[in-house]
């Protein structure tokens, strides 16, 4: 094995990927295989239908594959139990959609502070996490507002602070700049950065937008079901 596998923080191996489809059979991907490597910022880009949200969801062990492996800190999750993937979900793995999702009766702190609370942390240490990473997100003064009380840049970099509240080592994000306006979303991205680069995470950012694609260390291009490395895009690939 080489080296660059055995360190990688999430990899999957011949990956295939089928849904029914009346009759017969829809092949999203086949044989896909994808390394992401410690502290690594990748976007994953492709037409609407090509599958970035089925591989994600497969990557943060939402949906099984219907063959191959998903290898996450150097461990296949496949032969585990349902128990144990979700713990390794839980610890290993933050998820951000398009979509926010926040808790609309808690603050954004409180947000924050629930899944560590489920997690098992004493409060006082979790009020602390979350004041950090809302800090990193630079939202430390909107800590005690609801979700309605934010703005729809300000929702999102919450979501994203809530995904790391458990500490994990890798992100997936699912177009999580896709409901916000041009401006707002380079905002969010420019958040979004700051603390994948703070925390050393691996993260992998499907998204439509090529301007966001182009900042990150490099693209991976989901087509027909084949993922093709695009490494840096260009800034001109507008
Ligand atoms: N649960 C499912 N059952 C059946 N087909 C599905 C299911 N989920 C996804 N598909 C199909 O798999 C293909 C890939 O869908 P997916 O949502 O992963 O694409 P995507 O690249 O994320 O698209 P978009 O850019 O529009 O979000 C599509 O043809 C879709 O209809
Ligand atoms: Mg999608």
């Amino acid at each position: 094995m080489s080296d660059a596998f055995a360190a990688a923080a999430l990899r999957l191996s011949a990956v295939t990927r089928t849904y029914k489809e009346g009759e017969g059979q829809l092949e999203v991907f086949r044989n896909l295989n994808l390394v992401l490597a410690p502290g690594e910022l990748v976007a994953l880009v492709g037409p609407s239908g090509a599958g970035k949200s089925s591989l994600l969801h497969m990557a943060g062990l939402l949906e099984a594959p219907t063959s191959g492996e998903i290898i996450i800190g150097g461990a296949s999750v496949s032969a585990l139990s349902d128990i144990e993937r979700t713990r390794i979900r839980r610890d290993k793995i933050g998820f951000v959609y398009q979509a926010h999702y926040l808790l609309p009766e808690f603050t954004a702190l409180e947000n924050i502070v629930i899944p560590q609370l489920i997690a098992g942390k004493p409060r006082k240490a979790a009020e602390i996490e979350a004041l950090r990473l809302l800090t990193l997100m630079g939202l430390q003064d909107r800590k005690t507002h609801r979700p309605s009380q934010l703005s729809g840049g300000e929702q999102q970099r919450v979501a994203i602070a809530r995904a790391l509240a458990n500490g994990p080592k890798i992100l997936l994000a699912d177009e999580p700049t896709g409901n916000l306006d041009e401006r707002t979303a380079a905002g969010v991205f420019d958040a979004l950065m700051v603390i994948v680069r703070a925390e050393g995470l691996a993260a992998l950012v499907a998204t439509h937008n090529l301007q966001l694609a182009a900042r990150m260390d490099r693209a991976l291009i989901l087509h027909e079901g084949r993922l093709i490395d695009g490494g840096k895009l260009g800034v001109g690939a507008t």
